[in-house]
């Protein structure tokens, strides 16, 4: 037990989980676990070492030595992630490195050998970790629990706004269908599922917008 308050932000892709994550890291100026990251820099540099997507021994090898930097950035910017000294935050953030992510999150090995990096991101004066089992399995203690849910469509169109943003080029027809597919997989698998912990507050925000959202987080902790 650790006496370090973590807040910790649950929820399917497109949930507004990365966004809500930053505003109240800054509002509170507590640090921040992007544990998606993670997932994505391990099926990334499996990806380029031409490691399959599904050989568990290997990507737990992957996933323990990962030479990782998150570099704080100038205001309004998003964090650089710098991969064995090369910047990859563009390919991190691609739809297909998310998708690739999943695939590997299924895997018990990849999230044992993820375990203790995650963990050890609570310092003080305090955590917000977004992520898909933060609540349940990496932080079950924190004394602040959030899940954050929105209809596949409404999380398809902001995802569109969010990757036309980027400059990707994407059908919301596709993205509905790789989010629906993406769901299935993190909710249906045996490892850590996707799931709301029992003593989270479930915030459904199809109808709200961001900053609706970050006052009701808010109100929770202040
Ligand atoms: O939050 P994200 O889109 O960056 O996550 C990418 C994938 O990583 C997601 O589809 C499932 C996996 N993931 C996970 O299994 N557990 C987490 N705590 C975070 C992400």
């Amino acid at each position: 037990m650790s006496s370090i308050p973590v807040l910790t932000i649950d929820g399917p892709s497109g949930s507004g989980k990365g966004s809500i994550t930053q505003m109240v890291a800054k509002h509170l100026g507590w640090h921040i676990l992007d544990s998606g990251a993670l997932y994505r820099l391990t099926a990334l540099a499996a990806e380029r070492g031409g490691v399959a997507l599904d050989d568990a021994p290997a990507l737990a090898l992957i996933a323990r030595g990962l030479d990782i930097e998150f570099l704080a950035s100038s205001e309004g910017e998003p964090v650089k992630v710098v991969l064995g000294g090369e910047d990859v935050s563009q390919a991190l953030r691609l739809e297909t490195t998310g998708n690739n992510a999943s695939k590997v999150a299924v895997l018990t090995e990849v999230r044992e050998a993820l375990l203790q990096r995650q963990k050890d991101f609570r310092q003080g004066p305090g955590l917000v970790a977004d992520g898909r089992d933060m609540g349940t399995v990496v932080f079950p203690d924190a004394p602040y629990k959030v899940f954050l849910t929105a209809s596949a469509q409404a999380r398809a169109e902001r995802r569109y706004q969010q990757l036309k943003q980027q400059g990707e080029d994407v059908r919301i027809a596709t993205l509905l269908r790789e989010i629906e597919q993406r769901d299935a997989r993190d909710m249906g698998r045996k490892a850590a599922p996707l799931k709301a912990a029992d003593d989270a507050v479930t915030i459904d925000t199809t109808a709200f917008s961001i900053d609706q959202v970050l006052k009701k987080v808010l109100s929770l902790i202040d």
